[in-house]
């Protein structure tokens, strides 16, 4: 899947990729710096009905959300990582093995503890406004 989209058009996106990948549980996000990988993720957890307050978990690695049908979910962000033990600290794979949707920012440290089957959403940015993602999977 392919999208250009703006801050407007984030709802329709984030349900454009469930419905395009209803059962994919590891999803990485691609991209520089204020690409936009937080704010697609928020809107993917407001339709997947997140009722937790979101903050981004640069801070803490991951951050956990429950769903309003009580489904559990994890949102990483792996840029302050700076060793591959530390993701064996926090239990890496019980996490991506949980059967729980992972939402994975900054994944490139800890490709060696993946599935072998994983969605991964590419974002470019176009201009001040305008992004462009691609969505495949690996497997
Ligand atoms: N179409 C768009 N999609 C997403 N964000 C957009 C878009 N247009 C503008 N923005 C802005 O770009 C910024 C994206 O920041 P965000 O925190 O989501 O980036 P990030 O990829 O998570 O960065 P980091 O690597 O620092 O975590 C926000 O300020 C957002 O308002
Ligand atoms: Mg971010």
């Amino acid at each position: 899947m392919e999208a250009t989209y703006s801050e407007q058009d984030l709802t329709e996106v984030s349900q454009d990729l469930l419905e395009q990948f209803p059962d994919q549980k590891i999803w990485l996000f691609i991209g520089e710096m204020g690409a936009g990988k937080t704010t697609l993720i928020k809107s993917i957890c407001e339709r997947l009905g997140v009722l937790d307050e979101m903050s981004s978990p640069t801070f803490s690695i991951v951050n956990q959300y429950q769903t309003e049908k009580q489904e559990e979910l994890y949102h990483f962000d792996f840029y302050r990582m700076e060793d591959q033990e530390e993701a064996v600290n926090i239990g890496i794979e019980d996490y991506f093995f949980s059967g729980n949707r992972c939402f994975i920012e900054w994944p490139e440290i800890i490709t060696n503890f993946l599935p072998d089957k994983y969605l991964e959403i590419s974002i470019k940015l176009v201009d001040s406004n305008t992004r462009h993602l691609t969505a495949s999977m690996n497997e």
